[in-house]
């Protein structure tokens, strides 16, 4: 919800999908609530309505990714989906990176919708910054796809949202380290109680 926050708050016309519309709108009267200062406009619909946006975005958790991406992959046929999800397991207090079929959630998705284009993106943004309105945020967002038009469109949804940055990462061979050092990111949060994020130098 805090992605659907902050791309309406750049004017981003932006739908929230749900497998009911009553959670769908439930959810975005939730997150509406904290910021009606703000004037923000967020459609709320079931996810087979939602999945006739222009751009998608998958954001559910990990292991109902690819399940979500199948049911809808004659409303996604042509479009560039965003996956964001990270297979991670909790073991103890430590988030530990798993291994989804093929190697990463993006590159699963992609196999299971071979009429769209993927793009992975957002990872390593914390859901709590992501949600504060009221912190700028000042992150990069390693994208990667393995065609030209889901790179491009994925970076032109990042790069519409102040203060990230899209950073071309390549094909989505590289989605499984991506993914998974959002474990390390999630540790190192947790240990520090920090809302780290990525920032790259030297770029
Ligand atoms: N939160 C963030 O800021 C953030 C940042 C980086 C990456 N991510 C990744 O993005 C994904 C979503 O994060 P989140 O925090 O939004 O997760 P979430 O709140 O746990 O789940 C998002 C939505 O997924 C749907 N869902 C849950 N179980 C499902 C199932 N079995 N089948 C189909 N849909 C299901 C639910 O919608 P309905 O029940 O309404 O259908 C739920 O509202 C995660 O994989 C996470 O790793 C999140």
């Amino acid at each position: 919800m805090g992605l659907a926050l902050r791309l309406a708050a750049a004017e981003v016309e932006v739908t929230v999908g749900s497998r009911t519309a009553e959670r769908a709108a439930q959810k975005v009267d939730e997150a509406l609530e904290r910021w009606t200062d703000r004037h923000l406009t967020i459609g709320r619909t079931q996810n087979a309505e939602a999945a006739g946006a222009d751009i998608v975005v998958l954001a559910t958790p990990w292991d109902a990714a690819v399940a979500t991406a199948t049911d809808l992959a004659d409303a996604l046929a042509g479009k560039v989906v965003v996956s964001m999800a990270n297979a991670l397991q909790r073991v103890g207090d430590e988030f530990q990176p798993l291994i989804p079929p093929r190697g990463s959630v993006a590159e699963s998705v992609q196999a299971a919708l071979e009429r769209s284009h993927v793009g992975a993106a957002f990872h390593h943004v914390p859901a709590r910054l992501l949600g504060n309105l009221d912190q700028p945020m000042d992150c990069d967002v390693l994208v990667c796809g393995d065609r030209p038009e889901a790179v491009a469109q994925t970076e032109a949804l990042v790069g519409s949202i102040p203060g990230l940055r899209p950073v071309t990462a390549g094909t989505l061979s590289l989605a499984g380290a991506i993914e998974a050092f959002t474990g390390v990111l999630l540790n190192v949060n947790v240990r520090h109680k920090a809302r780290a994020s990525i920032k790259l130098t030297g770029l």
